[in-house]
């Protein structure tokens, strides 16, 4: 009898979840690359991982492009890559996020050198050890500067010229925004912070009728350099490839949905996240043994 009835929930929540996900891809608006051609945009950790393969997706549509992160001459390589591939122009600044004045300074220079805004990609992270809590404050507060303050900074130095736009700001963020495991407490801290911040930010623009589109972009484990060297000694998680991430981050944001899980079933995990909490952190230690 019980397990009868299990068969018949497991098949009622299968199909739930089936009609959730055709209702969802029914309501997706299309993208259209022409919305793109000549479209201001300011990619941020652009020079390299899924920010690099963002901007020569966007160089492909002939958008203008600026992109920023630390290494100059890192960016001035990916930049010239973006001409050739068809960017209609592509500037780079180089700028420390950790700082309490690049972030502002570098919307700045985008907003001079573009005239406007139409796409705030907001994607850059500190690198941060995958290791045990083990006290370091002083780390944690750098991280805290590096992935949310000067989010925080470079989308109020933004919003201004998006809203002249009716333009979209995109907020990369990740499966560990929304769900925890060992390891990656400063990083798992930045990720909640900005799905905090930015999921507040959402509905205070709502009430202003604002014309600005907040895209909140939850990716699964992308096959970034970074990310492998990290997680090289738990090889049973599947990596997704960085350039079809990055594709699905800018349809997101020129589509102005609100949301992008990739890959898809990161979805499905975050719906189940708080079903049974005993038994998902009994499953997350147990694949830690
Ligand atoms: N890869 C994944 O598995 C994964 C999973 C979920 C979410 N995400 C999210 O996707 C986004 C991109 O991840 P990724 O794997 O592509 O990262 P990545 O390859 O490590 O690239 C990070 C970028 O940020 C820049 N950066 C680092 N420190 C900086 C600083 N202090 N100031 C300014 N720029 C700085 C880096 O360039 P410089 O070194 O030249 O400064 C680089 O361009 C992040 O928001 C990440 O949280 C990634
Ligand atoms: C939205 O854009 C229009 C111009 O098209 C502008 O007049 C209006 O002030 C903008 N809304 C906000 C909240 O800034």
């Amino acid at each position: 009898m019980i397990v009868y009835n299990m068969k018949t929930l497991t098949k009622v929540l299968l199909a739930s979840v089936t009609v959730a996900l055709i209702a969802i891809k029914w309501n997706t608006p299309t993208f259209n690359a022409e919305s793109l051609r000549g479209a201001r945009v300011l990619v941020t950790g652009a020079s390299t991982g899924i920010g690099e393969q963002m901007a020569y997706h966007y160089a492909r549509f002939g958008a203008q492009i600026v992109i920023t992160a630390r290494r100059e001459n890192v960016l001035q390589q990916v930049a010239e890559k973006c001409l050739s591939m068809g960017a209609q122009k592509a500037l780079y600044i180089s700028a420390d996020m950790s700082s309490d004045t690049d972030p502002e300074r570098v919307v700045d220079f985008a907003l001079d050198h573009l005239g406007g805004l139409d796409h705030l990609v907001l994607n850059h992270i500190g690198s941060s050890p995958f290791s045990m809590w083990e006290g370091d404050v002083e780390h944690l507060r750098w991280l805290m500067k590096v992935n949310f303050f000067s989010y925080a900074q470079m989308a109020w130095k933004a919003l201004p010229s998006l809203e002249q736009s009716k333009g979209s700001l995109i907020v990369v963020s990740s499966l560990l925004g929304k769900m925890t495991i060992p390891f990656v407490a400063p990083y798992v801290s930045t990720k909640f912070a900005l799905n905090g911040f930015f999921g507040t930010l959402v509905h205070e623009l709502a009430m202003k009728s604002s014309n600005v589109s907040i895209s909140t972009c939850t990716l699964g484990l992308i096959d970034t350099d970074s990310a492998m060297e990290k997680v090289k000694d738990i090889s049973h998680v599947p990596a997704y490839p960085a350039s079809e991430a990055a594709l699905n981050i800018i349809k997101t944001g020129a589509t102005r949905q609100r949301e992008l899980f990739y890959p898809w079933f990161v979805y499905i995990v975050t719906l189940f996240r708080d079903f049974l909490p005993g038994a998902r952190d009994y499953l997350i230690q147990m694949s830690y043994n």
